[in-house]
């Protein structure tokens, strides 16, 4: 190996190209898209540019400019006027559902988050007990499992339980079986850290966790403990999970790579709002070129993750090109 001369496959762009290890393209990419009950006009999010939260109208308007710029694959998040805390009401997003896959068909492919963050007064992903310091897991299952269906049912093409409750998905398998809804894909967040990088997307899910019960370190993986983890993408691959799902990505490359590794499902990775914003600000102060984001979705796929959830989505075929 004296002469080992790595710069004769680095010289010129044909034989880079030719090299190339890991590849990524548009195709592989969800845009996350939220749909506002009650509000008339798109809204901002601060720290998301190019993403916003959609009328139920803007909302039609946002998927027929994405479908337009190479971008059909979403993922929905419905957020209701309305808060409960106890019997709740999928009613909204469902509409939401309907509505876009009457105006889109199979043009698009959408998956709807199932969550119960958005519906509720205290914004935790279930059903506090009585103590008020806990989320009760069979009553959050039972609500969950609901959901999930009406969004089957109403057209989604896939259901994503965000919650980190204990046995969502195999009821959520239950029962869309049951309704013969056997088509029905399960992308699970199977490794959801407790995670600061979720700053933006709280306010444009309405989301922020509160009560008595302050954070979400009860439900959520602690980011020291990556063989949680491994359990829990496991436990959902045994329970039906069809996709499972690194969340946040960079902060967890490590995890990605080596679930991946082990666990042979297709992997997606959600690149989070404040992973996102970090970039994004970053750019925006002409202190990086936007080739940053192109570059963590190569550390994406490097690491095993076919699919791409990114806010960045809608600018990937330009960004790639
Ligand atoms: C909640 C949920 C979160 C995200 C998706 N669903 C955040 C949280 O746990 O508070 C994160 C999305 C993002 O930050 O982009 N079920
Ligand atoms: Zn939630």
């Amino acid at each position: 190996m004296a002469n080992l001369t790595l710069r004769r496959l680095r010289q010129d762009s044909a034989i880079r190209a030719l090299t190339r290890e890991v590849s990524i393209g548009a195709e592989q990419f969800i845009q996350p898209i939220f749909a506002v009950e009650d509000i008339d006009e798109p809204q901002t999010i601060p720290g998301l540019p190019g993403t916003h939260r959609d009328s139920t109208d803007s909302l039609l308007q946002q998927v027929d400019e994405d479908l337009r710029n190479g971008v059909t694959k979403f993922l929905l998040f419905g957020v209701p006027a309305h808060k409960h805390d106890r019997s709740f009401d999928p009613g909204f997003t469902v509409a939401q559902i309907e509505r876009l896959k009457q105006a889109f068909g199979d043009s698009i492919w959408l998956a709807a988050d199932v969550c119960l963050c958005s519906s509720t007064h205290h914004g935790h992903c279930g059903v506090l007990d009585d103590s008020g310091q806990h989320l009760h897991n069979g009553a959050s299952v039972e609500a969950l499992a609901e959901f999930a269906l009406a969004y089957a049912d109403a057209g989604a093409d896939c259901v994503a339980p965000s919650d980190m409750m204990d046995g969502r998905v195999a009821a959520i398998r239950e029962r869309l079986d049951r309704r013969q809804r056997e088509r029905t894909l399960i992308m699970s967040y199977s490794a959801k850290f407790h995670s600061s990088f979720y700053g933006p997307f709280r306010h444009a899910a309405e989301s922020a966790p509160g009560g008595m019960l302050t954070d979400r370190a009860s439900y959520q993986i602690d980011p020291a403990r990556p063989s949680d983890a491994l359990l829990s993408s496991r436990r959902d691959a045994a329970e039906g999970a069809d996709i499972l799902m690194v969340k946040p990505g960079m902060a967890y490359l490590d995890v990605l790579a080596k679930l991946s590794a082990q666990i042979e499902l297709p992997w997606a990775v959600y690149q989070t709002s404040g992973e996102y914003a970090a970039l994004s600000l970053t750019i925006r102060e002409n202190l990086m070129s936007p080739q940053a984001i192109v570059e963590s979705w190569i550390a994406f796929a490097r690491a095993g993750a076919s699919i791409i959830i990114s806010y960045g989505a809608r600018y990937a075929r330009g960004w790639l090109a």
